[in-house]
C-alpha cells in the first residue's frame, strides 16, 4: 500500500472527451442539421453492430426508451410489471407513466440482481413483464429469467442502462430479452452527455417505436426535408418527443470509437480496487464471474455488520479527504413517494444493501496516483 500526503480532489467519475468529440459537436453545427438525422443513424448503427442486435432506435434518455419499450409491448393500465426495487427510481418511473404496477422483487445478496426464485413468486394472473436491471454493469441471470418468463407467457424488458459492455455468457449485453434500453448518461461508460436507446430483434417493434419517439409521425423531417414532391405528415398513434439530437450523437459516434479502451481501463481499476480490499473483511467486493464479465459502470462495495463505522461516516471522512463516493443504489420502495404508494413492500436484502453498499470513484482515465489515494483513504478510514 502506499501512503499518499498530498490532498487531492477525485469526482466519483469523469467523462473522456477530447478533440474528436469536439470536432464532431462543431461539423454537426456546421451542417446546420441538428436534429435526429444521419448521425442518430450512424450511431444506432455502430451500437447494434457492437452489441449483436439487428435493430437499435436511439431515444432522448434510457427512461424514455424504457416507457417506449413497455408501450410497444403493450403494457398499460391493469397490469404487473416485476422489477427489483434496488434500482434508480426510473425502472418503476416508467410503470407507473404506462398505467401499470410495480411489483417489486427482491435481489440475491451476492450479485445485488433479480432473483428468478422470487420473481416466480411474484407472479399473479395481471403479470405481464419481468423487467430486470443489469445493475452497475453486471448482468442479471437472464438464462433462468428468460425460462421464468417462458414459463408464464411474460415478455422481458432488460434495463441495460449501466450496462453496455457487459457479457452474459459470451453475449454482449442487449439482446436477451425482447428488448434492451441502454442509457448514456455521463455516469455510464460512455456518454452522449443524454440520451438512451432501444434494441430489439424484431423489426416491427423497432419500425413501431421509430414512429412513437418522434410524435407518432408517418414521415420524419429528414425523409420531409430530402421529399422531392410535397409529402404531408400524418398521426396514426399517441406518439412522444423522445428523440435523440444529432448533436448528441455525434458525440456517441466518437465515444463509441473508446468503448473497448474505457472497458479496459474500468477493468483494471477494478482489479486494482479487488486486490487492495481483498483482506478486508468488513467489506464485500464486487461480485465477478467468468459467465458475467462485469462493465464497472460503478465499483460498488458493501460494508458488513462488523464494519468498525456506518456508511455514511466512511463517505463522510472521504468527502474531507477529497474523495467523492455515493451511496450505493437506492430501494425504490423506501423512497418516499413510493413508501407512501406501496407501503407494504418488504424487502430484506434490497433494504440491507441500500443501507450499506457504496460507489468508489472509477472513470477511464483514472491515473494510478487517484486511486492508489482513494484506496489509502478508504483502507485509512475502516481500519481506523
Ligand atoms: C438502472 C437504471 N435505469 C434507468 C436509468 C435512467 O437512465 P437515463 O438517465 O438515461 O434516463 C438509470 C440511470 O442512471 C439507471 O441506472
Amino acid at each position: 500500500m502506499s501512503s499518499v500526503s498530498t490532498h487531492m480532489n477525485i469526482p466519483i467519475t469523469k467523462p473522456m472527451f477530447g478533440e474528436e468529440e469536439e470536432r464532431a459537436v462543431v461539423e454537426v453545427l456546421r451542417t446546420g442539421w441538428v436534429v435526429q438525422g444521419p448521425k442518430v443513424a450512424a450511431f444506432e448503427r455502430l451500437v447494434a453492430d457492437y452489441v449483436g442486435v439487428p435493430e437499435a432506435v436511439a431515444t432522448s434518455s434510457c427512461t424514455t426508451a424504457l416507457h417506449l419499450a413497455l408501450v410497444l409491448l403493450g403494457i398499460g393500465a391493469g397490469d404487473e410489471v416485476i422489477i427489483p426495487s434496488f434500482t434508480f427510481i426510473a425502472t418503476a418511473n416508467v410503470v407507473l407513466y404506462t398505467g401499470a404496477t410495480p411489483v417489486f422483487v427482491d435481489i440475491d445478496p451476492q450479485t445485488d440482481n433479480l432473483d428468478p426464485d422470487g420473481v416466480e413468486a411474484a407472479i399473479t394472473s395481471r403479470t405481464k413483464a419481468i423487467m430486470p436491471v443489469h445493475q452497475i454493469g453486471l448482468a442479471a441471470d437472464m438464462d433462468r429469467l428468460n425460462a421464468v418468463a417462458q414459463r408464464h407467457g411474460l415478455v422481458v424488458i432488460e434495463d441495460a442502462a449501466p450496462a453496455l459492455g457487459a457479457t452474459y455468457k459470451g453475449k454482449r449485453v442487449g439482446g436477451l430479452g425482447n428488448a434492451t434500453c441502454l442509457s448514456f448518461h455521463p455516469r455510464k461508460v460512455i456518454t452522449a452527455g443524454e440520451g438512451g436507446m432501444f434494441l430489439t430483434a424484431d423489426q416491427a417493434l423497432a419500425n413501431r417505436a421509430r414512429i412513437l419517439r418522434t410524435h407518432g409521425m408517418s414521415l420524419s423531417d429528414l425523409q420531409r426535408h430530402h421529399a422531392t414532391s410535397v409529402a404531408i405528415e400524418e398521426y396514426y398513434d399517441l406518439g412522444y418527443n423522445y428523440r435523440m439530437s444529432d448533436l448528441h450523437a455525434a458525440v456517441g459516434i466518437e465515444q463509441m470509437k473508446r468503448l473497448d479502451f474505457m472497458l479496459m481501463r474500468r477493468k483494471q481499476i477494478a482489479a486494482r480496487y479487488h486486490e487492495a480490499f481483498a483482506d478486508l473483511d468488513c467489506v464485500q467486493l464486487p461480485f465477478s464471474s467468468c459467465d458475467q464479465p462485469h462493465s464497472y459502470q460503478s465499483y460498488i462495495i458493501q460494508l458488513r455488520p462488523e464494519a468498525p463505522k456506518p456508511r455514511e461516516q466512511v463517505m463522510q471522512e472521504m468527502l474531507e479527504a477529497g474523495v467523492a463516493t455515493r451511496r450505493g443504489v437506492m430501494a425504490i420502495h423506501l423512497e418516499p413517494y413510493y413508501r407512501q404508494r406501496f407501503p407494504q413492500v418488504k424487502l430484506p436484502v434490497t433494504e440491507v444493501a441500500a443501507q450499506s453498499t457504496l460507489l468508489l470513484p472509477i472513470y477511464a482515465t483514472m491515473t494510478d496516483v487517484e486511486q492508489e489515494y482513494v484506496i489509502d483513504h478508504l483502507l485509512r478510514t475502516l481500519r481506523a
